[in-house]
């Protein structure tokens, strides 16, 4: 159990490094999370500082979700651990680490719990339990954002199609379950991230991705 929860916690500071506000600092000295959407996540710093800062910081959340997994794993680094009666797989406990590293860089400590919206370090989670529905999931999000512009409908798309892939895959192909927990878990908590993006696409209000933001 401590070596579980010690797993979480040290995930959800990871994920807490607030990559996009920090960088924006940096370079522009500016406040990211008082600028366009004041997300810290890599759209809005596209936004704010251009195209080679959102890769910079995509890269970096998409870091903090792998880094998560890879933790549990050397950590829990047997089959299982017991947690009372129960045995927690390593898959399990990697689930855990993921989800846990997307609640940091949507609430994390470190920055007064103003973060991000999630999307980035969820797909990076994913690369390192099941690349390919990151893969899938990414290529959604890309072909989404690309055709409308709109990064919001791309993450939607992109989290709620790699969710779409696991079923399939996890019901038929005996792809382990705790996938699809993840990409369960994951997109609903990213698509209630985007509660607002949504009403503003209702409403026809959406920021694009290309907006510059002052
Ligand atoms: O990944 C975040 C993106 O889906 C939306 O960001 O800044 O347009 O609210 P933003």
């Amino acid at each position: 159990v401590i070596e579980l929860l010690l797993v979480a916690i040290t995930a959800y500071l990871i994920g807490s490094i607030p990559f996009g506000y920090l960088i924006a600092r940096r370079k522009a000295n500016v406040d990211i999370t008082s600028i366009g959407s004041g997300r810290i996540g890599a759209t809005n710093v596209l936004r704010t500082l251009g195209r080679k800062m959102a890769i910079l910081v995509a890269g970096l959340d998409l870091l903090k979700g792998i880094t998560a997994v890879l933790l549990a794993g050397v950590v829990i680094g047997h089959n299982y651990i017991l947690v009372g009666d129960y045995h927690v797989s390593i898959l399990t406990a990697q689930v855990i680490a993921a989800l846990a590293a997307v609640i940091g860089h949507i609430f994390p400590i470190f920055n007064h719990f103003k973060g991000g919206r999630g999307v980035a370090t969820f797909f990076g989670g994913f690369i390192a339990l099941y690349p390919l529905a990151a893969i899938f999931g990414g290529e959604v999000f890309i072909i989404g954002a690309g055709l409308t512009g709109f990064a919001s409908l791309g993450s939607i798309a992109g989290v709620a199609g790699a969710y779409a892939v696991m079923i399939p895959l996890s019901l038929h192909s005996g792809l382990p379950i705790e996938y699809l927990f993840y990409s369960l878990i994951g997109s609903t908590i990213i698509v209630i991230m985007h509660r607002d993006n949504i009403q503003r696409l209702i409403a026809g209000k959406e920021r694009s991705f290309t907006e510059k933001a002052s």
